[in-house]
């Protein structure tokens, strides 16, 4: 039996509807938020619709099982704090239809907090072995809720883990989230390798005082702390990044965060990407330096959080070579190999078993926003090189 497009595309829609933003097609449906819950609770039924057995383990992974030995497909259906309809529910949804159509065994593989909410693809890192459960409760979101707790959401509904021997391989569809494959006018990206990433908190402690009467060259500003450091690294950075290493302050807390208060205190978000691991830990001894001589010579001090991070991993290339196959099949010509500079669960799966990605163009290269999009003719042909590549590696 073929895949049936429409049948894809309209459960891609139906998704959307759990946590939809009302902003286009955008979706808020951060790790254990209702809407996340209630969207796995829908997809458990679906699975179960299919003939797969679904389970969720204690972290809210949830799997749709094929009896025996299968290859495991899929990708995450949480998303960022504000997210787009299709970053990680396409491959969820692309692996649905592929199982419910395909007369080989199939298995379908939602993960949970692929956006981090607390660290870095938090449960394919758990489910892969890349972090203990016991670290990972300790873990924290932004707002001080650990992950321990958060799961607890979930708890009613969780069995245990699931036994990763019984898959062959893992291939994640996902959006490409970039301006390559837009651009080229490609339909395909057959991915060969995935960003290392580090991801730290720091803070900045000042002297929080009244705006108006506190002489500028008094002031110990936690703010400005982070101002300069921010420029500083940029120039610092110069001579050791290339085109594709990238790094970002995404997340800042001002203390107390108002107008007339000199800032006492600035916590922020620090993540830096890179394909060479050498080069994240050259940045990482840049950042570090950085905020300590900026906070030494302002009179304030400097903390660092731990530090999450995960290596750079090269897709199995007898994987990607069947993919590049179908892709050449189903887009005579509209495809290429490329690497990801966004992360994925297939990162930490690739540690215990063969994991390859295909990717699909994203419009304008936007992601990570309520606009994020793709044409339906080209998640159509993901999911027909997907299709195509599963059963000929059978
Ligand atoms: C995860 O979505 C990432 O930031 O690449
Ligand atoms: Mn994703
Ligand atoms: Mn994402
Ligand atoms: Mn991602």
């Amino acid at each position: 039996m073929a895949v049936n497009a429409e049948r894809f595309l309209a459960d891609l829609h139906k998704l959307r509807q759990f946590g939809a933003a009302g902003v286009g097609k955008g979706v808020v449906r951060p790790a254990y938020s209702k809407a996340d819950i209630e969207a796995r609770a829908w997809l458990s039924d679906k699975m179960a619709e299919a003939g797969l057995t679904s389970r969720m383990d204690p972290v809210g992974n949830l799997f749709g099982l094929a009896e025996g030995r299968s290859i495991l497909l899929g990708s995450h259906s949480d998303s960022q704090p504000e997210g787009g309809w299709l970053d990680g529910a396409l491959g969820v949804i692309g692996a649905l239809e592929v199982a419910r159509s395909s007369d080989r065994p199939v298995s379908v593989v939602s993960f949970q907090d692929e956006e981090g909410r607390f660290g870095v693809t938090t449960g394919s890192a758990i489910w892969a072995g890349q972090v203990s459960l016991e670290e990972a409760d300790r873990l924290t979101d932004h707002t001080g809720v650990a992950f321990g707790e958060a799961r607890q959401a979930v708890s009613h509904l969780a069995g245990d883990f699931v036994d990763p021997t019984s898959f062959s391989g893992f291939i994640e569809m996902h959006i490409e989230q970039g301006p390559t494959l837009d651009t080229a006018e490609e339909q395909i990206g057959v991915v060969t390798d995935i960003v290392g990433i580090r991801d730290m908190r720091i803070t900045f402690n000042g002297r929080q005082n009244h705006a108006g009467t506190t002489p500028m060259h008094l002031r110990r500003d936690a703010f400005q702390a982070l101002a300069a450091f921010s420029a500083e690294i940029e120039t610092r950075f110069r001579n050791l990044v290339t085109p594709r290493t990238v790094w970002t302050i995404g997340h800042v807390s001002l203390h107390p965060n108002a107008s007339s208060i000199v800032t006492g205190r600035a916590v922020f978000s620090m993540q830096w990407r890179d394909g060479d691991s050498d080069r994240l830990a050259r940045m990482e001894e840049i950042i570090r330096l950085t905020a300590q001589e900026i906070a030494a010579s302002r009179g304030l001090t400097v903390e660092f959080g731990k530090m999450l991070g995960l290596e750079p991993v090269a897709m199995d290339r007898r994987l990607a070579n069947a993919l590049a196959t179908s892709a050449e099949k189903v887009s005579p010509g509209r495809w290429r190999r490329m690497p990801s500079g966004a992360l994925h669960d297939a990162t930490n799966v690739a540690r215990i078993m063969p994991v390859s990605m295909l990717f699909v163009p994203s419009i304008g290269g936007i992601s990570h926003a309520f606009d994020e999009d793709t044409d339906e003719a080209d998640l159509v042909a993901g999911l027909h090189v997907l299709e195509d590549a599963v059963s000929a590696i059978g």
